[in-house]
């Protein structure tokens, strides 16, 4: 963490009370200057820092501060938080820090990403702060055929959060998008490192980006029929709470969840099932009616002349049709 960032954090810990700039340098060991230069360096990105002499500096409740104290003040369990302003994508970051042995819980969140990566080798357009981009390292004893579950219990984490903490209500479209009112606000790309002589996985990142707002001058004409936000203006300190609620939801699911109850639930919160659609796999692509997800979390479709089930690929309901 920068020195910035630290006295940040500092200052959000105290929110609301005055802390002189005499004490935050002794606590970061840096000078008052160095201190005073980080205040001024927030200021200027449009932080409000009040500072009254004999007294020191104050953060005011009005902040929309989205830092890794605000982040921290809502988790139950402890996390290792990296916050970057600007990253190339979070999954990139944290699969690098995850070969470099960081700890499992560990979360990299991104301000805004340069090159968001979205599944099927598509784009996550993520270079404005408009919303929330992070990547959860997990070290799961699993096989690669289970890693699936993890972007189910990701889909359940980010569908309850946004519930909890807006109350809009969501659908999942298997395998890992998640709607409010037919317009999509969350996509979630999971990526792995496989170690092939016992197919089991090294580590794997949980990406998610979800779209709090929508960007400054709308979404792009290319996206726009599709992409949607959770509000057009956020509350306060919104996405602080919605990262830690996203977080405190996975890893409640991640150790105590039943996979039974799990399943049913998200079966529960499909926006496919009884419909007609397509499903598209490599270059093939499959048209008929979803008829279930099993307990496998594969996708059961009723094609006319057989049922198929696919665990994996992009399903897409048919214009026009029930
Ligand atoms: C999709 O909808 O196709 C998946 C989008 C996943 C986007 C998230 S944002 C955080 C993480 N970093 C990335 O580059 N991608 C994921």
């Amino acid at each position: 963490m920068n020195i910035k960032d630290k006295v940040l954090e500092i200052l959000y810990t105290n929110m609301g009370k005055s802390i002189s700039g005499e004490e935050i340098a002794e606590k970061l060991k840096i000078s008052r200057n160095s201190v005073w230069k980080a205040v001024n360096t927030l200021r200027s990105e449009g932080i409000e820092i009040s500072s009254q002499t004999n007294k020191g500096y104050m953060l005011s409740f009005e902040n929309d501060v989205f830092s890794s104290a605000a982040i921290k003040k809502y988790l139950y369990r402890e996390h290792n938080i990296i916050l970057i302003d600007e990253v190339i994508s979070s999954n990139t970051v944290a699969k690098q820090y995850a070969s470099e042995n960081a700890k499992e819980g560990t979360v990299v969140i991104a301000k805004r990403q340069t090159s968001g990566r979205g599944r099927m080798g598509r784009t996550f357009i993520s270079n404005e702060e408009n919303g929330l981009y992070m990547s959860i390292i997990l070290r799961p004893n699993i096989s690669v055929q289970e890693s699936v579950y993890i972007t189910v219990m990701g889909a359940l984490a980010v569908t309850k959060a946004i519930e909890e903490t807006s109350n809009k209500k969501c659908g999942i479209k298997w395998v890992n998008d998640i709607f409010i009112e037919e317009k999509k606000v969350c996509g979630i790309l999971t990526e792995a490192s496989v170690n092939f002589e016992n197919a089991s996985l090294e580590y794997a990142v949980l990406g998610i980006g979800v779209n709090v707002v929508p960007p400054k001058d709308g979404f792009s004409d290319e996206i726009k029929d599709i992409a949607g936000s959770i509000f057009f203006d956020a509350p306060k300190g919104y996405k602080a709470r919605l990262c830690a609620q996203i977080i405190n939801n996975f890893f409640d699911l991640y150790y105590n969840g039943d996979k039974k109850e799990y399943i049913s639930l998200y079966r529960s919160k499909s926006t496919i099932i009884n419909k007609n659609i397509d499903v598209y796999r490599g270059n093939e692509i499959f048209s008929g009616k979803c008829i279930d997800i099993d307990e496998d979390a594969n996708l059961v479709v009723d094609i006319g002349n057989g049922v198929l089930k696919f665990n994996s690929g992009e399903a897409r309901v048919r214009k026009n049709e029930p």
